[in-house]
């Protein structure tokens, strides 16, 4: 191989790879749609689904501070202080959900 063709088929390497990463980043994206299309659809959260939420927000979320204030934040605010909350309150995925769908509709 000539270092022409080297540097050409790396050239189609990075192409490739940036093309993954624009993959990995579209999939990222969609996985986080979820949640936030969820908080703006907030109709169709049943009052049930709410009060789980609510319940436990109460319950895990003043053991270390005090119970935080659901309207201090921004519904975006609220992604990532559940990502790192969550872990800390042990919630498994679906309490973290109940749980950011009930302060986010506290906000609306
Ligand atoms: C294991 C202890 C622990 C638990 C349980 C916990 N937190 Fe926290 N939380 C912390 C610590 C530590 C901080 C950081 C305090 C600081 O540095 O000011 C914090 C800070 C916060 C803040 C302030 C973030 C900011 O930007 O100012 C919010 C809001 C919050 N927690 C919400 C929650 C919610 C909601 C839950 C329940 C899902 C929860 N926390 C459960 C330990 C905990």
């Amino acid at each position: 191989m000539t270092s022409k063709q080297q540097a050409t088929s790396r050239k189609i390497d990075g192409k490739k790879y940036s093309l993954a990463l624009f993959a990995a980043s579209m999939v990222l994206m969609t996985a986080c749609t979820p949640k936030t299309a969820v908080a703006e659809g907030s109709k169709t959260i049943s009052a049930e689904h709410l009060a789980a939420g609510k319940t436990i927000f109460e319950n895990s979320c003043a053991r270390c501070h005090a119970l935080p204030d659901p309207t201090a934040h921004s519904a975006q605010d609220w992604v990532g202080i559940m990502n790192w909350m969550a872990p800390k309150a042990k919630l498994t995925e679906e309490q973290h959900s109940l749980v950011y769908d009930y302060v986010v509709s506290v906000k609306k």
